[in-house]
């Protein structure tokens, strides 16, 4: 079985769950980035990061290496924008119509409000019944908590068993 996880982050919590994940059950990695880098400070942040989810957008993203046919299992990782998917998420998925034969989990970092909102909204997206997985953690980088990695650990497990 070969998995990849395919995170976007911008502030660091996402990604820091993804190397934890990866660890545990050696992925391969793809981290998405936007062409144009969304502001990462002040108001700007929320302003502009919000104001794209909220709208729909799909940024173009920079290159990046990923073959659908390569894997069995495909994790995505995203940050919580306006109770949505990180919009540079959205056209990875829009671009990778070819996932749905997958299995699919998702993790997600939030700050406490829309994960399951977003979670919903990307399961419609990618026009599945379930994910293998889903994981919500509360910024895991910034607010250390132990329970996360228990959290971790479960969700690799059913990563694990697909
Ligand atoms: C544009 C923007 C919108 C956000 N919207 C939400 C939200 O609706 N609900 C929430 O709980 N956190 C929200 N957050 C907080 C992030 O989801 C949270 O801090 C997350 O852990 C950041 O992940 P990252 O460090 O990988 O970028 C938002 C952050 C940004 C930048």
């Amino acid at each position: 079985m070969r998995t990849a996880i395919i995170y976007y982050s911008m502030s660091g919590n996402t990604e820091f769950a993804a190397e934890k994940i990866a660890k545990k059950l050696e992925t391969d990695v793809i981290r998405i980035e936007p062409v144009k880098a969304y502001p990462d400070k002040g108001v700007k942040k929320f302003f502009w990061g919000g104001k794209s989810a909220v709208m729909g957008e799909e940024p173009e993203l920079l290159p990046y290496d990923f073959q659908a046919e390569q894997y069995d299992t495909i994790i995505i990782g995203t940050p919580i924008w306006a109770s949505s998917f990180a919009p540079p998420i959205k056209t990875f998925l829009s671009k990778n119509r070819n996932i749905t034969d997958k299995k699919i989990a998702v993790f997600t970092c939030f700050s406490g409000g829309g994960a399951d909102k977003a979670i919903e909204k990307m399961r419609k997206f990618i026009g599945v019944d379930a994910f293998l997985a889903e994981l919500i953690l509360v910024d895991p980088k910034d607010k250390e908590n132990p329970e996360n990695d228990v959290m971790i650990e479960e969700f690799c497990r059913k990563c694990e068993q697909g």
